[in-house]
């Protein structure tokens, strides 16, 4: 659990807004970041991240709001006055100093006498698992080795807070996955309150103590991986974290059906639902059931008869494309179990019949 016994609000984002001329870019973020706690600002790229966390460092000033950092209020300190490390995407080091002198060049700055710099140095370039490498100069190291001497630079001053901007998107796959899990044991043995932001959501869900969805400079939803997973309150949001198939239809709340096309599809009773009648039904992928050899399926509820318009080998699953006949453009995923697909000898063409598994389906709002 984040919110544990003792822990408090590190820092505090209050009501952030920041626009460059006409256009806004952020309104009104609230946000509290616990002591300790690993944050992912996520969303589609332009949505505001780099910004809050630039504003955040005071590399950016904000238009209205304040900042709290460890009970001091900041919002109009200079960078330098703050207490942060920051690690871009770009790895941003200096060419002409090697790695070791790279990680010192702020302690330096600092006037720290040469052994304490050299001693902490070195246990930076052993946290990051670089401590053969402190004599190469960047040009000399592979991505991911640069990444971690530009964390190890970052961590060098003991900061009380770690941003990091997309640190890993530049890498390729196998390195960011293990640089995943080494900037997180690190961050949680150290126990340093981080904010990373990134597109990428299995990143920020393989990562994050608590995941902050941004949409268009707003926050969506703020929630553990698992949480969002779980409870969505947007379609956005759900079609963000995971994937969600979104049905355009009609509900009559008396009876908790929900209407899609000719189709009627029960709804767990569920009193939340207070909203319209148009709104959208929806349901993950792996939460639909194939039921091409069942019998006696008339009997059963919440069953569409779908065309098999593609297949897609995920690893250990399948990923259907199935279309209505009568809405051929309205793609529906189905994920089903590798075995299930070779074993019915499922093909693209074939007609199966799917069911959407009552108690699974949400229902949200329709903005359209
Ligand atoms: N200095 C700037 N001047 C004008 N617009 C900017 C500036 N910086 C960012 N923006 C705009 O603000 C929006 C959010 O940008 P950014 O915070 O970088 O998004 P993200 O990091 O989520 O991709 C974008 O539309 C971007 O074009
Ligand atoms: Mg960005």
């Amino acid at each position: 659990m984040i919110k544990k016994e003792g822990s408090f609000k590190y820092l505090e984002i209050k009501n952030i807004s920041k626009n460059f001329g006409e256009t806004f870019v952020l309104k009104n973020i609230h946000l509290d970041v616990f002591k300790g706690e690993f944050l992912c600002l996520l969303g589609p790229s332009g949505c505001g991240k780099t910004t809050l966390l630039r504003i955040i460092s005071g590399l950016e000033r904000q238009t209205n709001g304040d900042i709290v950092q460890d009970g001091l209020l900041i919002s109009n300190s200079p960078t330098e006055k703050r207490d942060f490390g920051i690690v871009f995407q770009s790895y941003a080091l200096f060419p002409n100093l090697n790695a070791k002198q790279n990680i010192a060049y702020g302690l330096e700055n600092k006037k720290i006498n040469k052994k304490e710099i050299e001693k902490r140095t070195n246990n930076l370039l052993r946290l990051v698992g670089l401590e053969k490498y402190s004599d190469q100069f960047p040009s000399q190291l592979s991505g991911g080795q640069q990444q971690r001497v530009a964390l190890a630079r970052a961590m060098a001053l003991s900061p009380g807070l770690l941003l990091l901007d997309e640190p890993l998107s530049a890498l390729d796959a196998q390195v960011r996955s293990k640089l995943r899990n080494e900037i997180k044991l690190i961050q949680k043995k150290l126990n340093l309150t981080t904010i990373m932001v990134t597109h990428d959501q299995t990143e920020a869900l393989s990562m994050a103590d608590r995941v902050v969805v941004m949409e268009r400079g707003h926050i969506a939803q703020i929630g553990t991986p698992f949480e969002l997973y779980k409870n969505p309150i947007t379609p956005f949001v759900a079609d963000f974290i995971g994937k969600m198939n979104l049905l355009k239809g009609k509900y009559d709340k008396k009876n908790c059906v929900f209407y899609y096309l000719n189709n009627r599809f029960l709804i767990s009773q569920n009193t939340e639902y207070s909203f319209l009648e148009n709104c959208l039904l929806g349901i993950r992928p792996e939460d639909i059931e194939i039921i091409k050899f069942r019998k006696n399926i008339e009997k059963e509820e919440n069953i569409l008869k779908v065309k098999i318009k593609e297949i897609t080998y995920l690893g250990t699953i399948f990923r259907l494309t199935v279309v209505l006949e009568s809405k051929l453009e309205e793609n529906i995923f189905v994920d089903v179990i590798s075995n299930q697909v070779i074993s019915n000898n499922l093909k693209i063409g074939d007609f199966i019949d799917i069911k959407l598994k009552k108690e699974k389906i949400k229902l949200f709002e329709s903005n359209l």
